[in-house]
């Protein structure tokens, strides 16, 4: 069974990252979303709410597992039997971190390959933190994120 972790911190989860989901989950067997832990990214939504948003956005996909890690992803790639990490680059930006990332990955893991899908060109502007941004001021941010998770997005970020 070919499976392929996509991680990322999804503070929340945008268009731009289910645009990546989809891709990939054509690719393999089974996709684990696996949602970092990351203490030195001080996330807005907590761990069980990105994760909780990730699930209501994917229901339906079948082969396609949400979950959360703590510690290094090359370690938690191991230990779900997982053959690559997929990412997607928006812009050359995206590259010099990405490349490095996946270096130092393939460093701690040498089996563990990395690839890239590159994201679709009208989500190349799109991020997490636009998207607090402009639900916090008000901004409207339907289709940046799915529907079924705009109200709770506003709700927690929005000054109303
Ligand atoms: N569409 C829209 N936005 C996208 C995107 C896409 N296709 N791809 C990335 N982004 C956005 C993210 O939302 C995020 O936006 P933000 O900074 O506004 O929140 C930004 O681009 C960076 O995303 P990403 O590269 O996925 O980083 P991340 O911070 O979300 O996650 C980890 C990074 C979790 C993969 C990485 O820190 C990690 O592996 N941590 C575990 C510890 C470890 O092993 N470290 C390596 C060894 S030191």
């Amino acid at each position: 069974m070919k499976i392929i972790i996509y991680p990322g911190s999804f503070d929340p989860v945008t268009n731009g990252h289910i645009d990546i989901i989809i891709r990939a989950a054509r690719l393999c067997d089974k996709l684990i979303v696996a949602v970092a832990n990351n203490e030195s990214k001080k996330a807005v939504f907590s761990l069980e709410e990105r994760v909780e948003l990730l699930k209501r956005s994917l229901a339906g996909m079948e082969n396609v597992e949400v979950t959360s890690f703590t510690g290094l992803l090359s370690e938690f790639v191991k230990k779900n039997k997982a053959s690559a990490i997929i990412k997607g680059l928006r812009t050359v930006s995206d590259y010099e971190y990405e490349l490095q990332m996946a270096l130092i990955n393939k460093s701690l893991s040498p089996e563990v390959e990395t690839l890239f899908l590159v994201a679709d060109i009208k989500y190349s502007f799109l991020s997490s933190s636009i998207v607090r941004e402009l639900a916090k001021l008000g901004g409207n941010i339907e289709g940046l994120v799915p529907d079924c998770i705009k109200e709770t997005v506003i709700k927690k970020l929005g000054n109303n």
